[in-house]
């Protein structure tokens, strides 16, 4: 490895120790809903989600936008965490401002993470940063505590809330058989079949794509 591409490894790399399929490290840490463990949420569907700072205006908009939808995850059993390295005293202020200025009440817990000890282990900070203001990073946490997805947007854009509740309800449609979900699939629309890997399947399948593309029920979510 050359000493470039070595320290570009070492810096950037959010998400990079986990990858889809691990088991989500477990950890204790202070919220603003009290003392908090990871696996106390196992038999429920987590998003854990890193955000670089309090009092930053994208940020603000995004707990603005995950407050406003929190019925619609708890609908669909899931639970959300956030953590960023401020303070609890720090997320206190900010979670009184967005109330007192946007009306609205983020009851979700906000974790401290003052020494990166959680966003290292992540990888939401690189090994290295003293900067935790780098990333925004996602993961989607199934019920037996498996990480099913991971997204990381930079500092500078916002999430989608509408974009995580449809991979949470994708996630849960293909949880329901060997079905996959198409390109902006959404609940009610077709599922596709898991493809039949056989040479007589291939072979005897009237179109051209019938043996690899084919759609199956429509999705519900569980
Ligand atoms: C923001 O949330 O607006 C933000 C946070 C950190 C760096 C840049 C922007």
């Amino acid at each position: 490895m050359t000493e470039t591409i070595k320290a570009d490894a070492e810096r950037a790399a959010p998400c990079a120790g986990l990858r889809i399929g691990d088991v989500a490290p477990d950890f204790s840490a202070r919220s603003t809903t009290g003392d908090v463990r990871l696996s106390d949420y196992r038999g429920r569907w987590l998003i854990l989600f890193s955000h670089p700072a309090d009092f930053t205006p994208v940020c603000t908009t995004e707990f603005i936008a995950l407050a406003e939808a929190a019925g619609e995850f708890e609908e669909r059993d899931c639970a959300l965490m956030a953590l960023s390295v401020d303070s609890l005293f720090s997320h206190f202020a900010w979670l009184r401002l967005i109330r007192d200025r946007y009306e609205i009440e983020v009851r979700f817990p906000i974790l401290e993470d003052p020494t990166l000890v959680i966003g290292r282990a992540y990888g939401m900070v690189a090994p290295n940063d003293s900067d935790s203001a780098a990333v925004r990073t996602t993961f989607f946490i199934d019920p037996s505590g498996v990480i099913r997805a991971m997204t990381c947007y930079p500092a500078n854009v916002g999430r989608s809330t509408p974009e995580m509740l449809r991979t949470l309800d994708a996630l849960q449609a293909v949880d329901n058989g060997p079905v996959l979900a198409p390109a902006n699939w959404a609940p009610g629309e077709a599922l596709l079949a898991q493809p039949d890997a056989s040479l007589d399947t291939v072979f005897s399948a009237k179109g051209q794509t019938d043996w690899f593309m084919k759609e199956t029920k429509r999705g519900a979510r569980k």
